[in-house]
């Protein structure tokens, strides 16, 4: 489990990050499609381009931020995401090429606001995140035989 000091740090930061949520989103997007093209084919471009998804992905691992204490809150959306996911063939290891992604559009918008401390800080929670999800998938494939 995270450090009180870290869930501090992290539940400050989500207000000016969904401020800024529309850009670090697409910054976020950008950076990773063009840095790791692997995972670009898994997306629907359609919704690429009518922002619905860039919105989704991002704002839900700010939502998860927020409830970064009680992320049991979160579950039905868990499962749900989880199902779309595995529809779309996402695996652990697309876990880290989102979490390097979306570290980096935060520090490229925040800029220096996003200090080392706030970047450390949500890499520990990024990691929590994305283990309650990988779990979550884990299930759902294992489900499916
Ligand atoms: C903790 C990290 C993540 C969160 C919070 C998250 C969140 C979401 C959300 C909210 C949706 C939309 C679900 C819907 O519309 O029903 C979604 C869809 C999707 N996610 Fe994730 N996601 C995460 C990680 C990943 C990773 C690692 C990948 C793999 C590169 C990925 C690939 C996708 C794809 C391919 C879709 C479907 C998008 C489409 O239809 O274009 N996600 N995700």
């Amino acid at each position: 489990m995270l450090d009180n000091r870290t869930i501090e740090i992290v539940k400050s930061t989500v207000p000016a990050l969904r401020e800024h949520g529309v850009e670090i989103t697409k910054t976020f997007y950008k950076n990773m499609f063009e840095q790791n093209p692997e995972v670009a084919p898994m997306f629907n471009m359609d919704r690429q381009k009518s922002g619905e998804q860039p919105k989704a992905l991002a704002m839900t691992v700010l939502a998860a931020a927020e409830n970064i204490d009680k992320l049991e809150n979160l579950s039905t959306t868990v499962q749900k995401i989880g199902v779309r996911h595995c529809d779309t063939g996402v695996k652990e290891e697309h876990y880290p090429i989102v979490g390097k992604h979306l570290l980096g559009a935060i520090k490229e918008v925040l800029k220096d606001s996003a200090t080392d401390e706030v970047i450390e800080a949500w890499g520990k929670a990024y990691e929590v995140i994305a283990k309650v999800f990988i779990n979550t998938e884990k299930e759902i494939y294992a489900s499916r035989g």
